[in-house]
């Protein structure tokens, strides 16, 4: 028996061999001869230019649905692939048997799996007999004849997306995708108009309009000339934009000659990219619209537009209202109250938004009112949806607008007034910690792959040829040998490893025996951390990968499990550049461990007083923490509380990048913020507490972490810990913090502080130069982090737009 499940391993092993030899010999083809197809389910079936830049083949765009596209060979940082150009983009073919074929005549043609009637197809005709279909170095696809003649080009047709050299022309427009994650033709269109002009149109479901130029400019006024000849617009490789009707522009790193695109994005703006190949990442050199909650269609009515930090605009409902299309904002929102507000309005309150406004639509304009006045105003008409009432400084009264429409709805923490929401007092007292951070939209797609969407094609399964039964003959029996073989070894070499359980197959992680990090660590001989209830040590894997190793301490195993599993569940589920990353984890008997990835340079707070932090590493610190916690707090399914923010859980990477770890003391909110009453036991570190948790009555909100936030970026800027100093204010307000908050002279809204006021707040120790503008912007951002009253603080979204783009989010 023994001597047989040898024989059978070995024969296996022998066809492994053979089989792996045969794939490496098909190595890809440069161009596609006539009579032949590239298959969707035969790997490595692609074209590649002759500077290995770009990719032609199939492109996975759900599951089992593939489109033949264009794309950079290599992938970004994070894995993404960037397509460029797609033959099928709105209907899809399935993952087998589906192919491009170049006929004999010379036309190309895109067929799903048995299906008759072809995708797509070039409708070429090649007379000289000898076509064939290239990439090449500029990533055009083009079918060329014997004679040099072009017959097709995928820069005639371009999708979204235009590359360097590529002409837009008559007949050409560049359609966005719908979404981020969703290829098929969106509602954002660029344009020659019926003018000459080039502009961007929205056409939506419901409406339809110009937004780019601004359209209460004559084309002329907007720098633009009607009388085009020929149409074209180029983006050469200097990064020069020009243009038939005059538009032309540089982008921000012209002169030189990085690969760039052109691309209308699914956010309805149009942006130059440059790719940054040390980074692996796009940085936006040119856009369109400064402000995307400009863009038309961006949210409808009854919503917010606010400036996500990497990408263009967030929708979000009004409190108390609900979307009305899950897949499209641009049908807006529509309220969950009974909405009577005709009659007497005495059942009608109003709920504060500081930092809102609508934008037009205006019933009346009442200047020098008072709240009550206006609210009274507000009641007494029957379409009064609510009202904006602002301070004017010029003139020192209060305005007051009703408004009869809520639409064009912009939030920014920049923003000096308040919209007050007309609202049944009923609703508002039986919710009454709600607010309009809270009402975020469910991002679609917050974890996993993006690419993981169903999207089912079907095809006849009758109609299988006898080779594909040989074929599937063969895999069984090769299949059964496989399954013999790794159980084979399971046994040989694993026999004393136990089978995993089901937290493996739920969380993903690895699962760790005891003595496996016993010795990986040595014997837990190197600490590096301690806090929380846990200690890490330093340990190396048997791969040799360098990790940290964190022990929750066995005295409090009661509530350290707890800890350790919502550890556990929550890092299962984050998946962020700025938050540490989970490799594995360890729960046997008493022990509970975890093993993260290892951070070369330790944590802020041992990196605070080094040089090797110099002032452009510390700015990328600021950002990246901010990032990491808008992630948990914001672009998730559930809300997610750190609780703990303090330099000793800002870990720095080789590069000195921040990653936020330590979620052992957070915790779910849900998204009605019921889960507060529970979370009242005080959590965090002294000195960098919001206050609100020594009060009873104030909710508990990301708002903490904001303030933590704050108090750490001070922290980092000043060198002086939050603590230091007497305490005997009585208050829990930082000494550190009133201390900058004196030097900046922070009146109201203003800094009147001597003119050298940033110079006295910086450390003086961290050598270096840095940037006046960009630190006193940090610094009003970080002590806005740290006001005292909770609405008065950013969101952890809206700090990394302060921090990205100035204090100001409008253009
Ligand atoms: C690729 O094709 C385009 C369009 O035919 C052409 O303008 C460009 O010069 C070609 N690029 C290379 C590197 O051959
Ligand atoms: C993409 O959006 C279109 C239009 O809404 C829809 O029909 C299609 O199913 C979507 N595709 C995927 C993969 O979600
Ligand atoms: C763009 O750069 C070119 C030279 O590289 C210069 O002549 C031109 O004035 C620049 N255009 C703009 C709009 O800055
Ligand atoms: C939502 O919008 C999509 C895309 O425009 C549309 O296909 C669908 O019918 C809409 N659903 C509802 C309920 O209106
Ligand atoms: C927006 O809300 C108002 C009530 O505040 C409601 O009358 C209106 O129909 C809503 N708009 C939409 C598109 O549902
Ligand atoms: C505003 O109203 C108050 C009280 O009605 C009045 O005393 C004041 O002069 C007004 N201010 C202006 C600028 O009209
Ligand atoms: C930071 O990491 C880099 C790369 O691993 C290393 O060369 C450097 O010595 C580290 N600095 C400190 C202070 O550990």
């Amino acid at each position: 028996m023994n001597r047989f499940i040898h024989l059978l391993v070995l024969a296996s092993l022998v066809l492994c061999q053979i089989l792996s030899l045969l794939s490496l010999s098909s190595s890809t083809p440069l161009a596609l001869k006539l009579d032949s197809s590239l298959y969707v389910d035969k790997k490595g079936d692609f074209l590649i230019s002759p500077n290995n830049v770009f990719t032609a083949g199939f492109y996975s765009v759900g599951k089992n649905a593939y489109c033949f596209s264009i794309w950079f060979t290599k992938p970004l940082f994070n894995g993404d692939q960037t397509v460029v150009w797609m033959a099928n983009r709105d209907t899809p073919v399935n993952g087998k048997r589906s192919k491009l074929s170049l006929s004999k005549t010379g036309n190309l043609v895109l067929q799903d799996a048995d299906q008759d009637l072809p995708i797509w197809t070039t409708r070429t005709r090649d007379v000289t007999g000898s076509a064939e279909l290239k990439l090449n170095n500029s990533g055009n696809l083009y079918l060329q004849s014997k004679n040099e003649q072009i017959l097709w080009q995928s820069f005639g047709s371009p999708t979204d997306t235009l590359l360097t050299n590529q002409p837009l022309t008559t007949g050409t427009m560049l359609v966005s995708s719908r979404s981020r994650t969703n290829f098929s033709s969106g509602f954002y269109k660029f344009i020659f108009d019926n003018d000459n002009v080039l502009r961007l149109v929205y056409s939506g479901p419901k409406v339809t309009g110009v937004y780019w130029p601004n359209p209460e400019l004559r084309a002329w006024d907007a720098g633009r000339s009607t009388y085009g000849f020929g149409r074209t617009a180029t983006i050469d490789r200097f990064g020069r934009f020009i243009a038939t009707d005059g538009l032309f522009f540089n982008t921000t790193d012209d002169g030189s000659q990085p690969i760039r695109r052109l691309t209308m994005d699914f956010d309805g703006n149009l942006r130059v990219y440059s790719l940054d190949e040390s980074k692996q990442i796009w940085e936006v050199t040119w856009q369109a619209m400064a402000q995307t909650c400009k863009i038309h269609g961006s949210c409808g009515e009854n919503s917010t537009c606010s400036n996500e930090p990497n990408f263009g605009r967030k929708c979000t409902c009004l409190p108390y209202h609900k979307m009305i299309n899950r897949t499209d904002w641009s049908y807006g929102c529509e309220p969950e109250f009974e909405s009577s507000l005709c009659g007497t309005g005495g059942d009608d309150d109003f709920l504060k938004l500081p930092h809102f406004d609508f934008y037009g639509y205006d019933s009346l304009y009442l200047p020098n009112t008072t709240l009550d006045v206006c609210k009274q105003e507000c009641k007494n008409m029957c379409d009064c949806k609510g009202f904006q009432y602002k301070f004017d400084k010029e003139k020192a009264i209060f305005l007051c607008y009703p408004k009869f429409l809520l639409l064009n709805g912009f939030g920014s923490v920049s923003f000096i007034g308040t919209f007050y929401l007309r609202v049944p007092a009923s609703t508002l007292s039986s919710h009454t910690n709600k607010s309009i951070q809270k009402v975020r939209e469910t991002k679609l797609n917050c974890f996993g792959s993006p690419r993981m969407v169903q999207l089912e094609r079907i095809y006849d399964k009758k109609k299988e040829i006898g080779s594909i039964k040989l074929l599937l003959l063969f895999t069984y029996v090769f299949g059964a040998l496989e399954i013999i073989c790794i159980i084979y070894f399971f046994y040989k070499t694993r026999s004393t490893k136990k089978f995993k359980g089901y937290l493996q197959a739920a969380t993903g992680f690895e699962r760790f025996t005891y003595s496996d990090l016993k010795r990986a660590s040595q014997n837990f001989e190197t600490e590096i951390g301690r806090g929380g209830g846990a200690v890490v040590y330093k340990g190396v894997l048997s791969d040799n990968r360098l990790v940290a190793i964190k022990r929750l301490q066995e005295a409090n195993s009661n509530q350290g499990e707890a800890e350790f599993l919502a550890e556990v569940s929550t890092l299962g589920r984050l998946n962020h550049m700025n938050l540490i990353d989970i490799l594995g984890y360890c729960a046997e008997g008493k022990h509970r461990i975890l093993v993260y990835e290892y951070m070369e340079n330790g944590s802020l707070a041992e990196n605070l007083n080094s040089n090797e932090l110099d002032w452009d590493k510390r700015f990328e610190v600021a950002i990246g923490t901010a990032k990491g916690l808008a992630y948990l707090h914001e672009e998730c399914l559930e809300w997610v509380l750190h609780c703990d923010i303090k330099p000793h859980n800002i870990l720095l990477d080789h590069d000195y990048l921040p990653k936020v770890a330590d979620f052992g003391l957070s915790k779910f909110l849900d998204r009605d913020g019921r889960g507060n009453s529970e979370f009242r036991q005080a959590r965090g570190t002294r000195g960098y507490m919001a206050p609100e948790w020594f009060f009873i009555s104030v909710p508990i909100t990301s708002k903490v972490d904001v303030y933590s936030y704050g108090v750490v970026m001070l922290e980092m800027i000043t060198g002086r810990s939050p603590q230091g100093g007497d305490q005997s204010g009585g208050g829990y307000e930082r000494p550190m913090v009133r201390w900058v908050r004196e030097k900046a002279g922070v009146v109201g809204d203003g800094y009147g502080g001597k003119d050298n006021w940033i110079d006295e707040i910086v450390d003086s120790a961290v050598k270096g130069e840095y940037d006046k503008v960009r630190m006193g912007n940090l610094i009003k951002v970080a002590l806005q982090c740290a006001e005292e009253h909770l609405d008065a603080r950013p969101t952890m979204s809206q700090v990394v737009d302060m921090l990205l783009h100035g204090d100001d989010g409008r253009s």
